[in-house]
């Protein structure tokens, strides 16, 4: 089954077209990365208006890369939420308009579901059960994953994500955005040990986690001391180190308490090296595994949208389009089991 998939819930286009048998065949993506840079953060009609000049030459394009044409195409599947209710609205309407056209199914797909499901596309992908961790600009969560469309949540941040942590952090350091890739660059040229942050809820004895407490961490060692461009890297790696050492702990008391030895990783801040070392680490020490999308499909893409929806698809789930919403808030408990 040949599916294109749409990506339009932040600053991303995102399309792709995948394959149930031959698996992704293309996936071209537009960041709107640079037009935001200069407002430290999405503005969300320039997003909308930005998803609709791209959509059209991107989808053209993925067609022309997998040598495919439109009367080849068996399903659409878009991003239905949760985001940016304009930007949603785009990726929606386009792929509602060319199902309707060709008189094939669409489906709506959870944005969380496409990242928990991506590392499946890997050459290396997890089997069935795993522990998820979900680390995006918006979100962070552990998820029992027993199948598509069975997940149950573990824990969950109490305020800021992981994403929005490091994009906030960055800002108060005067770095660009989005923040992770920056604060990770610059931490590299940091020195451990010079300063000391807090681990918000290491020991709380549950699978919650608190991001905000960090940055203001961030801003007081910040103004305590004049940062010159070693300390500031000294204070990347510090807090780098305290988010990455809180996420290895939680997703290890998460595999405990499931009796669970295979975690998969997803979600923005999945890229991050520090993060992926520690857990490479923690496996090899306690015998788990830990499962990663290629790093090109840890932020969002339109393979993730169009690999969930032809799972989806595949049960018979979609439709032939009547109507259609977005969901700009959505629970990814509440996506259903499907057929
Ligand atoms: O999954 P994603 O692309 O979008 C959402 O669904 O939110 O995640 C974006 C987030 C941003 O907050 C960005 O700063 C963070 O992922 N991110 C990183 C890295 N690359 C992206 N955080 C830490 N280290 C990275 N290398
Ligand atoms: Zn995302």
């Amino acid at each position: 089954m040949l599916v294109l998939g749409i990506e339009t819930s932040c600053d991303e286009t995102g399309l792709a077209l995948f394959d149930s048998k031959a698996g992704l065949l293309a996936h071209e993506l537009y960041s709107q990365v640079a037009m935001h840079q200069a407002y430290g953060g999405v503005v969300p009609e320039l997003a909308s208006r930005d998803h609709i000049r791209r959509i059209l030459p991107l989808t053209r394009a993925v067609f022309s890369r997998a040598q495919r044409t439109l009367p080849d195409l068996q399903g659409v599947a878009y991003t239905e939420g949760p985001g940016l209710a304009g930007a949603l609205l785009v990726g929606a309407a386009f792929a509602n308009g060319l199902a309707l056209s060709l008189g094939i199914p669409s489906i709506g797909i959870h944005h969380l579901e496409g990242h928990l499901l991506s590392p499946l596309l890997s050459r290396r992908a997890p089997q069935f059960p795993f522990v998820a961790l979900l680390v995006s600009g918006g979100h962070t969560q552990l998820m029992r994953v027993e199948g598509v469309g069975r997940y149950a949540l573990l824990g969950e941040t109490l305020d800021d994500a992981a994403g929005e942590a490091f994009d906030k952090t960055a800002k108060l350091l005067g770095l660009g955005y989005p923040g992770g890739p920056e604060i990770s660059r610059l931490a590299e040229r940091g020195c451990a040990g010079r300063f000391r942050l807090p681990r918000p809820m290491l020991h709380s004895g549950n699978l919650d986690f608190s991001f905000s407490g960090l940055k203001t961490s961030v801003l007081t060692a910040a103004r305590a001391d004049r940062l010159d461009e070693q300390r500031r890297a000294d204070l990347a790696h510090a807090f780098q180190s305290a988010i990455v050492e809180v996420l290895v702990a939680k997703s290890l008391a998460a595999l405990h308490a499931t009796k669970l030895a295979r975690l998969v990783v997803s979600g923005g801040v999945g890229a991050n090296r520090q993060l992926r070392a520690a857990l490479d680490a923690a496996a090899a020490r306690d015998g788990f595994e830990a499962f990663y999308p290629e790093p090109e499909l840890c932020t969002d893409n339109g393979a993730m949208i169009a690999h969930a929806g032809a799972l989806r698809l595949a049960r018979g789930e979609g439709s032939l389009a009547r109507g259609f919403s977005v969901r700009p808030r959505w629970n990814l408990e509440e996506v259903g089991r499907g057929a």
